[in-house]
């Protein structure tokens, strides 16, 4: 298992990063791992700076994992990304007609969920790890205040709402006249050693959140709690989660999505 430590960079960053991560039992450090010269025995630091907080790979095998919603690929697909044509969409039954409530379970660095909330779906992400949950946070925080200049990304920003808490209580608290229109799952998947097109960023994030492997019992709990269908994101050769056979799949170059449909979305 990895070594992991809560770093800051400014003294006056110290207060913020104790309050934030007082419940995290790592150790906080005055430290910068992204100095040229900064060594330290742990192999990652969560890092606070003034730029926002990132998960830095002290031996830098990757770049630093944040979370923005800003710039790079999430502004391109924000952009360019094929609306409703996307395989994603058609998922979660997105229509000319009908755009559904979404509630992610999975919420992990929230890209799909910023997928979804840019083509309309009001979402609901919840998140278990507290070091996930803190980057997603942050890169919210940061598209929020970048959404002052940005209207269209504030609205996205506004559909999303973020909760820590493990996703059985959250099922359990739903009501039944309130069930969301769609629940989506996006668990990790185990990582073979061998596979080394394994992005190095989704290797580190592994070593955070470990295998996800209470996923089937998930699913079975979803299941009751979805008005109109259950999706889930998987790699494309994998078994089905569970080995629960969906209501029907769809099927991308490296993903597939498994549906298991409970009433027809209207039209
Ligand atoms: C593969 S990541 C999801 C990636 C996400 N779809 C994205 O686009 O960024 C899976 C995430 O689900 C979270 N997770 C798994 N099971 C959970 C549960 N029962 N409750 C809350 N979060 C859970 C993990 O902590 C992890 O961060």
């Amino acid at each position: 298992m990895s070594k992991i430590i809560i770093s800051y960079s400014e003294p006056q960053l110290a207060k913020v990063a104790l309050a934030s991560t007082k419940h995290i039992d790592l150790p906080l450090v005055e430290f910068d791992p992204n100095s040229k010269n900064s060594t330290h025995e742990a192999d990652y630091s969560l890092h606070f700076s003034a730029k926002g907080l990132s998960f830095v790979s002290h031996n830098r095998n990757h770049g630093a994992i944040c979370c923005d919603f800003v710039s790079g690929s999430h502004r391109h697909r924000r952009n360019f990304g094929g609306g409703n044509g996307q395989m994603i969409a058609k998922a979660v039954g997105i229509s000319g007609k009908f755009i559904p409530t979404v509630t992610d379970l999975t919420a992990g660095l929230g890209s799909d969920g910023f997928v979804l909330a840019s083509l309309g779906c009001q979402v609901q992400l919840i998140e278990r790890n507290p070091i996930v949950y803190l980057l997603l946070k942050d890169g919210l925080k940061r598209a929020q205040v970048a959404g002052h200049d940005d209207l269209k990304l504030r609205d996205i920003i506004n559909r999303m709402e973020l909760c820590e808490m493990q996703s059985y209580n959250y099922l359990d608290s739903l009501s039944k006249d309130n069930l969301p229109d769609i629940i989506y799952m996006d668990p990790m998947f185990p990582i073979r050693k061998k596979s080394a097109q394994v992005k190095k960023e989704m290797q580190a994030l592994h070593q955070v959140v470990g295998g996800d492997e209470d996923a089937a019992e998930l699913l079975e709990k979803a299941l009751n709690r979805a008005k109109y269908r259950v999706v889930i994101k998987r790699p494309m050769h994998s078994d089905y989660l569970g080995m629960l056979k969906p209501s029907y799949s769809l099927e991308g170059k490296s993903t597939r999505y498994d549906i298991f449909a409970k009433q027809k979305i209207p039209k």
